[in-house]
């Protein structure tokens, strides 16, 4: 595997990649979220890219980039031993200059839900992969559903822009309790970790209603925030796959989406319908 820090180079290095170039970019600290996007992409290319970037702009005062989890040598091993051929680790001042072009998200559907509780925070999501397709030109990318409105907004962005890239969702990887994998949970004390459990329990519970035919959004969310109770719920929604809220849950065009914060970790999961 080669390890490339410099824009330059890496572009240049992408000029000389015959066949389907794949890409899975990240912030690093990976788990076996990131490993599932990774062996899709070995499979499904003739080259597979991934870039390990803690992207600042997507950051808001006061959250965590600082001590956003930094493991590049171990994520480093993780890369060679899956099989990956192009790591792009570039520094900020590789990434960023001043008084810069800026990408806005969507007014309305990049300013709910995430973007509501962090405003700008997908600008800085569709900045940061916009520069790094234009680095890496892949013919396809891998994105978890995990942050289904950052794969959401990535489509649109893709689709509004006229791309030529596919976009893959892949599925959300969980741990054998339920606790969806994120960088994040690196986080969580013993005890924070086990309160976590409540948003998947929360959506365990959603996909059981919908599953004995109780469609109604309003009945289902109550039920939600019920089990959720013990944490602090920054929301919970049902909404369509072009995240358009839903009263009524439509089999096959759904997801249910939680936010809420297990200590001073605020966490993200949902269920797909
Ligand atoms: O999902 C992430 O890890 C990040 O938001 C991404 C897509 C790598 C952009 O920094």
């Amino acid at each position: 595997m080669e390890t490339i820090t410099k824009v330059q180079e890496m572009m240049e290095r992408r000029k000389g990649l015959e066949g389907r170039v794949g890409f899975v970019p990240t912030m690093g600290a990976l788990h076996q979220g990131h490993l599932s996007l990774i062996e899709r992409s070995l499979k499904e290319n003739d080259h597979t890219i991934v870039s390990i970037f803690v992207n600042p702009t997507q950051f808001l005062p006061g959250e965590d980039y600082e001590r956003y989890p930094r493991r590049y040598e171990a994520d480093r091993r993780i890369c060679e031993v899956a099989g990956v051929e192009l790591l792009f680790m570039p520094e900020v001042h590789e990434i960023y200059g001043v008084d810069e072009v800026g990408i806005k998200a969507p007014k309305v559907k990049g300013y709910i839900l995430e973007g509501y509780f962090r405003p700008g925070h997908f600008d800085g999501v569709l900045q940061i992969v916009t520069k790094l397709f234009h680095i890496v030109r892949p013919d396809r990318a891998y994105f978890g559903k995990k942050d289904a409105q950052q794969l959401y907004l990535v489509q649109k962005m893709v689709r509004d822009l006229f791309w030529d890239i596919e976009i893959v969702p892949c599925e959300i990887v969980r741990d054998r309790d339920g606790l969806a994998l994120s960088s994040r949970n690196l986080y969580l004390s013993p005890q924070e970790r086990s309160q976590a459990l409540l948003l998947s329990k929360s959506l365990k519970r959603a996909a059981k209603m919908v599953q004995e035919g109780i469609l109604d959004a309003q009945t289902i969310k109550a039920q939600m925030e019920e089990i959720l109770a013990p944490l602090e719920v920054e929301y919970v929604e049902i909404v369509d796959r072009e995240f358009n809220r839903l009263d009524q849950v439509e089999i096959g065009n759904t997801i249910i989406l939680v936010a809420a914060y297990s200590g001073g970790t605020r966490l993200i999961d949902n269920i797909w319908i």
